[in-house]
């Protein structure tokens, strides 16, 4: 009954490393603590940058990481944020608690962040409340060689060479928190600050427009038929259209549609797994409206921010949006990864939110305290598909059904990397149950059989400081080779990653 079929010769499409992309705001824990503890901290730290946060997200290969936000980044100032940090202005975060921001973590802080990780920046720019010549000035500081003011105030500020940008995003959510535009207006916005958005020397910018919330399909069509359509004068304008989705409840009795991270029953566990895998349904039909205007698939769907959204925890400030991460969340990770990895033909970036201490988060700390979540331990197991060549899976799986929900229990996705090898990571979400599943394997006989597991105990198991490896991946004994292929059997509530070659 749990069959997946996958043959080897139609791998083509590579899977572009920026799936397993992140995003970290100016928000509650996420910069400040998380990634920035300052100079003189205790906190072991190279230039004001916390190494274990380095040394755990350089584990997981973070391709790119998007900054300052979010919400935030319609309402930062880049200038406030470089020089001599006495002599840098405050401000108040107003989205995010009324916080003062003392603006510490800026450009360069941020840019050496990325250089410590190995990864590609992609900063997102202020539409919302700036300017296009302050966002003019952004690109210039960062990537003009030549002698100019914002290049010369760049040395000043002690970083003699132009940074290489690629991803550079015009706005964030400027249908809501970034202007409450509506598509036609942001459009010629965006066209009009794109515009001024210069490549200068070597460095070409990669232009990602705000994109639609959920599913609306509306802000997709008018971005695509004013600026994404490669066919119009010097088009497409955009290089990348970015989606915004988070997975709610319904409402609750009480209104809320955020329930606990960790207090919930199996009704609340299938259902985020049923929104999760909503993400299909998304992407699909952005992409096949994308198709209409760029049937080549020039321009990217990026799902520029995703994951699970619980009620803060309790004790923590409400805008500060600490959760914590259960193996529900690494449910959700591994199925959403699985969707992106198949529609790799036009998805080229998708980006979590957030890294540190904020909503689906790969790492919490406390203080000088660090633990790694099960949705860490899914993007670690997840890490070899990052540049490989997709391989189509058919899948015939058994249901998993409850009150309203019903889901299909096995998710899985595979690749072959650049040495051959065959990568499969699948995962169940059924809490109850073990599903044998016979994975039918063409163009590959064979070869030396490794694979791990990410099992939780309960619907609601995660780490704590107190005890920070009670989900963790180990090595998994299930997986047998038969003459088709391979037989394993899928323990409840697990994430597998098999290697085979
Ligand atoms: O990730 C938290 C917030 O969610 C971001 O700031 C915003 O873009 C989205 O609404």
């Amino acid at each position: 009954m749990n069959e997946i079929t996958l043959d080897i010769k139609t791998a083509k499409t590579t899977i572009d490393r920026n799936i397993y992309g992140h995003f970290a705001e100016h928000l509650g824990r996420c910069i400040y603590e998380g990634v920035w503890v300052g100079e003189d901290s205790a906190i072991p730290n190279v230039r004001g940058i916390r190494q274990d946060v380095v040394a755990a997200l350089r584990k997981i290969k973070i391709p790119v990481l998007r900054w300052p936000g979010g919400c935030f980044a319609d309402e930062y100032h880049w200038k406030d944020g470089v020089g001599p940090k006495a002599d840098r202005p405050a401000m108040v975060n107003t989205h995010w608690g009324g916080v003062v921001e003392n603006n510490h973590f800026g450009t360069h802080e941020y840019m050496d962040f990325c250089d410590q990780l190995g990864c590609e920046p992609y900063i997102c720019g202020n539409v919302g409340s700036g300017t296009v010549q302050e966002m003019s000035q952004w690109v210039e500081y960062l990537t003009f060689d030549g002698s100019s003011p914002m290049a010369n105030w760049r040395r000043q500020n002690g970083r003699e060479e132009p940074w290489l940008i690629k991803y550079f995003g015009v706005g964030n959510e400027n249908w809501g928190c970034g202007g409450r535009m509506t598509p036609e207006y942001y459009s010629d916005l965006y066209r009009q600050y794109a515009v001024y958005c210069r490549n200068y020397g070597a460095n070409k910018l990669y232009r990602i427009a705000c994109g639609p919330r959920n599913e609306d399909y509306h802000w997709t069509e008018v971005m695509m038929a004013k600026a994404g359509d490669p066919r119009m004068l010097n088009g497409p304008y955009m290089d990348g259209l970015a989606l915004h989705y988070y997975t709610n409840l319904e409402r609750l009795p009480d209104g809320n549609r955020r329930g606990s991270a960790t207090e919930f029953d199996e009704a609340q566990w299938i259902e985020i797994v049923a929104k999760g895998l909503y993400m299909e349904t998304l992407v699909r039909r952005h992409s096949t409206l994308m198709d209409k205007y760029d049937p080549a698939k020039k321009v990217a769907l990026i799902i520029d921010e995703w994951g699970t959204w619980y009620a803060a925890e309790p004790g923590t400030h409400p805008r500060f949006l600490y959760q914590q991460n259960t193996m529900r969340d690494a449910i959700v990770a591994a199925t959403s990864l699985d969707i992106f990895n198949k529609y790799a033909d036009r998805v080229r970036m998708a980006n979590i939110a957030q890294t540190i201490n904020v909503l689906q988060a790969m790492i919490l700390t406390d203080k000088e305290k660090m633990i790694l979540t099960p949705s860490y331990h899914v993007f670690e197991m997840y890490a070899v598909h990052q540049d490989a060549t997709l391989v189509p899976v058919d899948i015939q799986s058994e249901r998993y059904a409850l009150g309203n929900y019903d889901v299909p229990a096995i998710s899985a996705s595979a690749s072959v990397d650049g040495n051959g090898k065959l990568h499969v990571t699948l995962s169940n979400a059924n809490p109850n149950k073990d599903i044998p599943v016979n994975l039918f394997i063409r163009g590959m006989k064979g070869g030396t059989l490794s694979a791990r597991v990410l099992q939780g105990d309960a619907m609601n198991a995660h780490n704590t400081f107190a005890q920070p490896n009670r989900v963790e991946p180990k090595p998994f004994h299930g997986a047998t080779h038969n003459p088709e292929g391979l037989a394993l059997v899928m323990p409840r509530m697990s994430v597998v990653a098999v290697e085979v070659g």
